[in-house]
């Protein structure tokens, strides 16, 4: 029996959903040139889960890597978000944004160092709050200030997707990538639900969420820069040619007139649905 292309091409891709966040690390960067700063053996832990009774990580949940891509100089900042949902809390939004400010120092200087965002993040780390958005804001500040040097890549693959603060993040990177798989909002389905009711989202219909923040709807309505399939190697290619490609161009969140445009083509009291969506604001592609 033959087997369909999709369902071959399916079953012969390599994913990087199902990849560790330090894994995900190696196989961004060229081979064989990763190597970790502040890792588990530093034991950078929070201090502040063990009070709540949480098991802490050695890493915390963020793997900083430097290596290269395509021979350049790069640091790649990944979250694991089998650690507490991803979530970021002081120590771990500390070593992102810390990554950040030296990449801003090296460009500073004349050495750009290439810089990877691979988000799966459920957003400030409750248990940390304060702590965690004060050091959410620093990744705000320094990914703004970073991409006047350099372009600032960010991944979305999924399982856990990118929300709260760290949806900021993402929306504030020069180039963003997604898969099918990624979610990408503000609020969290949990969050939704919690605040706002069933009846405004249910947080276990799956195709609805997808369908209002999925990757596929993200990218269709000009949130995301690049689609790609849940394939380390088309992500990592993915990546390099994102360096090409956000050279010039504002950033999205620079965009302020077409992005008020949109808006106020839509009427609050009367949402639309996801496909109308997608027809009332389909991507644009320059700046
Ligand atoms: N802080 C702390 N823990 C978090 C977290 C956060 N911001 N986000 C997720 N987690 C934890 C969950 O509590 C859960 O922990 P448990 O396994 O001990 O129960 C774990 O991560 C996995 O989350 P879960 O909801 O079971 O997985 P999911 O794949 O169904 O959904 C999210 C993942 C992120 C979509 C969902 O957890 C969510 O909507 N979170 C809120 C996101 C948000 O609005 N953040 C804004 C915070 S300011």
């Amino acid at each position: 029996m033959s087997t369909p292309p999709e369902r071959a091409r399916f079953l012969a891709r390599d994913s990087f959903i199902e990849l560790t966040a330090r894994e995900r690390a190696v196989r961004v960067l060229d081979a064989g040139s990763f190597r970790e700063l502040a890792g588990p053996f530093d034991r950078l832990t929070s201090p502040w889960l063990p009070l709540q009774d949480i098991v802490t990580q050695a890493d915390d949940g963020v793997v900083i890597a430097r290596g290269t891509l395509e021979g350049h100089a790069a640091v790649v900042a990944s979250i694991e978000g089998a650690y507490q949902g991803g979530s970021i809390g002081e120590v771990s939004g500390a070593k992102l944004a810390g990554a950040l400010e030296l990449a801003l120092r090296d460009a500073g200087r004349g050495r750009p160092v290439r810089p990877v965002l691979l988000l799966e993040t459920g957003g400030v780390r409750l248990q940390e709050a304060n702590l965690g958005l004060a050091a959410i804001a620093e990744v705000h500040a320094a990914i703004v200030a970073l991409r006047r040097h350099v372009p600032v890549v960010a991944v979305v693959a999924g399982a856990v997707g990118c929300f709260g603060g760290m949806s900021l993040a993402a929306a504030l990177a020069s180039h963003l990538i997604v898969t099918r798989q990624a979610r990408l909002g503000m609020n969290g389905p949990e969050v939704i639900e919690q605040e706002a009711g069933l009846a405004e989202l249910d947080a276990l219909d799956r195709a609805r969420i997808w369908s209002l923040m999925g990757g596929e709807q993200r990218y269709a309505t000009g949130f995301a820069d690049a689609l790609v399939e849940d394939d380390a190697a088309a992500i990592g290619a993915a990546v390099r040619s994102a360096f090409a490609s956000a050279a010039g161009g504002a950033p999205r969140s620079e965009r302020v007139a077409s992005l008020s445009a949109r808006l106020a083509a839509i009427d609050a009291a009367h949402p639309p649905e996801p496909a109308a969506l997608r027809a009332l604001w389909a991507r644009e592609t320059g700046a």
